[in-house]
């Protein structure tokens, strides 16, 4: 059974099908920009992915996944958060994100400059269940951007076990520690459980 992966993100397309291809799970990627939009009207980043994953479900047939990540600072009370892809506005840029979070953290000392990231995997089956996994990866916010790779956040997040940013990375290890790693090992492991 091959699972549709429901998101016109290139970035997450690439990093997706990498992590699921390693899990040997079968797959099925629209074609770029083919899926519709979906407002992102959720409370939280569960009500979103689900909503994505609808989404992805109506327009493919197939048991459809869907991620929803954001950032969560703690000396920001957890923001962006379910708001990251919009923190700067509605058209913003990654670049105009990463200077408003600079922005606020602006003289805060390392120590209070803790964050993770959270993705949320909804996995709609079509028949009613609705399933959620959650993956995560703890580090810290620096004061200027590093590194090329990756996108969004990843060259402001540091990652102290591998005393790197995420945009300093390479795929194969943002791929390995990454908080959408992590939530896929989860769903892999809820596939194996046969909920398919
Ligand atoms: P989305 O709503 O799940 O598409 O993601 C919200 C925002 O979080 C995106 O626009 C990115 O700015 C950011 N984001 C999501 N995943 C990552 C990641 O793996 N690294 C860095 N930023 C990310």
């Amino acid at each position: 059974m091959e699972l549709f992966v429901a998101t016109n993100n290139q970035h997450k397309i690439s990093e997706i099908s990498a992590i699921l291809e390693r899990h040997g799970i079968k797959y099925r990627i629209p074609k770029k920009d083919e899926l519709p939009e979906v407002e992102e009207t959720g409370k939280d980043l569960t009500e979103n992915a689900i909503l994505k994953a609808k989404a992805g479900y109506r327009f493919s047939g197939l048991p459809t996944m869907a991620d929803d990540t954001g950032l969560e600072v703690g000396y920001l009370d957890g923001a962006p958060g379910v708001y990251s892809a919009r923190f700067a506005g509605k058209h913003c840029s990654y670049a105009d994100n990463n200077k408003k979070l600079l922005k606020l953290l602006e003289d805060v000392e390392f120590e209070k400059r803790k964050a993770r990231f959270r993705t949320v995997i909804a996995l709609v089956l079509g028949d009613g269940r609705n399933l959620t996994v959650e993956g995560s990866v703890e580090g810290y916010i620096i004061d200027e951007p590093r590194g090329s790779n990756g996108f969004g956040y990843d060259p402001v997040f540091y990652y102290p076990p591998l005393d790197k940013t995420l945009a300093e990375l390479s795929s194969e290890e943002k791929n390995r520690i990454s908080h959408r790693a992590n939530a896929l090992v989860e769903l892999d492991q809820l596939l194996k459980k046969g909920v398919l």
